[in-house]
C-alpha cells in the first residue's frame, strides 16, 4: 500500500516527501550496454569485472539479447533477480549488434551511456576512464581505442588486422569526427547524444559508433582511451561474411540514403545477379537439355526468383530472415510479389510502347516499374520491420 492513499491527489504526491528517495542506493550515473548472443559462460565473470571497475560511480548494466539458446538468458536472469543494477532486454526475431546497443541506450534514464562486448574481449578497465572523460572532461564522446601506443589489437591474425584497418580507411568520407578507431565496439557517449543520433541511424550490422558520428551533422568532442583487444575465452564471434557485407550497405546508405534506400540498391544488384542466373538456365535448358524455348523460360524464371529470394534474404533484408516453414511461406510471398510486379512491367512497357517511345525505352521503363514494385512489395509481403 502506498503511504499517500486518502485524501491527497496525485500532484501533491512527492517522491522525496515520501521518503522513496533515501531509499534508492545511489545515484544512476553510467549505464553499461552489454550485447549478448550466446554467451552463457562470459555473464558472470564479465559482471563481477564491471562491478570492480566501476566501484564509486552509480551504474546500471542493460543486456540485450537477440535470442540466445545457450543459456544466457538464464544466466542473466538468474543475477537481475538479485541485483536491481543488472537489466534484460528481450528482442525477438531481431538480430544487429547496432540496433541492439541503441535499443540499451534508449532504455536508460542514466545521464552517460557505454557499451562493452559481451564475451570479455574489450578491457572493462577502461569504463571508468570513459565515464569520467565525458562526466569530468566535457567531452560528448570517448572511445576504446586499438589505433594508439598503448592499445593493440592483441593476438588477432593479419587478416583481421587488415580488414579492421581497410574498413577504417573506406570510412573516412562519411566521418563527420574523425577518430582513430571507428570500428571500435568500446565506447562511451553522453545520453543526449545518443538520444539526437537515434533517429538519423542507419541501425544495420555492427557498426554503431561509426553510425553515431556519420549521423550527427557537427564534429563532436571526443576523448580516446587506449585499450588492448584480448583473446576471446569462450565461445565464438559472429562477425562472418554478412556482417562485412552489412558494413558496405551501413557506407552507402551514409553516402546515398538520404537519395535512394541502400536496401533499393543491393535489392537491385541482386536483381542483375538473378538476371545472369535466368540467362544461364535457360541457355542450358534450350541448349544442352533441348527443352522447348517455353519449358526452358518457365525453369530459368522459377530457378532466378529462388536465387533473387534466397539473396535477399541472407543479406539484403539479413535483419528480418526468415528461417525454418518461414523460409518457404516467404518464397511464396516473394513468388506472388514478383508475379504481380510482372503484370506491372508488361502494362508500364506497353503503355510507353504505345506512345511511339520505341522498345529500348518502352522496356527499360517496364523493367524498372517491375523491379520497384517487386522491392515495395516483397518488403511488405516477405521481409515486413517487426
Ligand atoms: N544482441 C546481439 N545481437 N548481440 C550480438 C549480435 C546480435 O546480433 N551479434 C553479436 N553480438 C554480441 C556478442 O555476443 C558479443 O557480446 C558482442 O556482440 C561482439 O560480438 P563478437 O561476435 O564477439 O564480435 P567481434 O569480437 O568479432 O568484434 C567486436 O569487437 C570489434 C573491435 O572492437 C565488435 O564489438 C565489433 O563491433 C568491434 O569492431
Ligand atoms: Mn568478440
Amino acid at each position: 500500500m502506498f503511504p499517500h492513499t486518502g485524501t491527497r491527489t496525485h500532484a501533491m504526491f512527492s517522491y522525496a516527501q515520501e521518503g522513496f528517495i533515501a531509499a534508492t542506493p545511489a545515484p544512476l550515473e553510467l549505464a553499461v550496454v552489454i550485447p549478448v548472443l550466446n554467451e552463457a559462460g562470459n555473464i558472470e565473470p564479465l559482471l563481477a569485472d564491471i562491478a570492480e571497475a566501476l566501484s564509486g560511480i552509480g551504474w546500471e548494466v542493460i543486456f540485450v539479447d537477440d535470442g540466445s539458446t545457450d543459456g544466457t538468458l538464464d544466466c542473466v536472469e538468474r543475477i537481475a533477480r538479485s541485483d536491481s543494477r543488472v537489466r534484460l532486454i528481450r528482442r525477438i526475431g531481431r538480430r544487429g549488434l547496432s540496433s541492439a546497443v541503441m535499443e540499451g541506450f534508449l532504455a536508460t534514464v542514466a545521464p552517460v551511456v557505454a557499451v562493452i562486448d559481451g564475451d570479455r574481449q574489450h578491457d572493462e578497465a577502461a569504463l571508468p576512464r570513459l565515464y569520467s572523460a565525458i562526466a569530468d572532461g566535457g567531452h560528448e564522446l570517448a572511445i576504446g581505442t586499438r589505433y594508439a601506443p598503448e592499445g593493440s589489437t592483441g593476438d588477432w591474425e593479419a587478416a583481421r588486422v587488415a580488414l579492421s584497418r581497410f574498413s577504417t580507411l573506406i570510412a573516412a568520407p562519411v566521418m563527420k569526427t574523425p577518430l582513430s578507431d571507428p570500428m571500435s565496439g568500446l565506447f562511451a557517449l553522453r545520453r543526449d547524444v545518443a538520444i539526437e543520433a537515434a533517429p538519423r541511424l542507419s541501425a544495420v550490422g555492427y557498426k554503431l559508433l561509426l553510425d553515431i558520428t556519420a549521423s550527427l551533422p557537427r564534429r563532436l568532442k571526443v576523448a580516446e582511451i587506449p585499450y588492448q583487444f584480448r583473446t576471446r575465452a569462450a565461445g565464438r564471434s559472429k562477425l562472418d561474411s554478412a556482417i562485412i557485407l552489412e558494413y558496405g550497405e551501413l557506407l552507402l546508405d551514409k553516402l546515398i540514403g538520404r537519395f535512394i534506400p541502400a536496401k533499393l540498391v543491393m535489392f537491385g544488384t541482386v536483381g542483375a545477379l538473378g538476371l545472369l542466373v535466368h540467362m544461364l538456365v535457360l541457355a542450358t535448358a534450350i541448349g544442352p537439355f533441348a527443352l522447348s524455348f517455353a519449358s526452358g523460360q518457365t525453369l530459368a524464371v522459377c530457378v532466378a526468383m529462388t536465387f533473387n529470394y534466397a539473396l535477399n534474404n541472407q543479406f539484403t533484408y539479413r535483419d528480418r530472415r526468415r528461417t525454418g516453414w518461414g523460409w518457404w511461406r516467404g518464397l511464396l510471398g516473394f513468388a506472388a510479389a514478383c508475379g504481380l510486379g510482372a503484370i506491372a512491367n508488361v502494362g508500364v512497357g506497353t503503355m510507353v510502347f504505345q506512345e511511339q517511345e520505341g522498345w529500348m525505352l518502352a522496356g527499360i521503363a517496364g523493367a524498372i516499374t517491375g523491379a520497384v514494385w517487386n522491392y515495395v512489395a516483397s518488403q511488405w509481403l516477405v521481409w515486413r520491420q517487426r
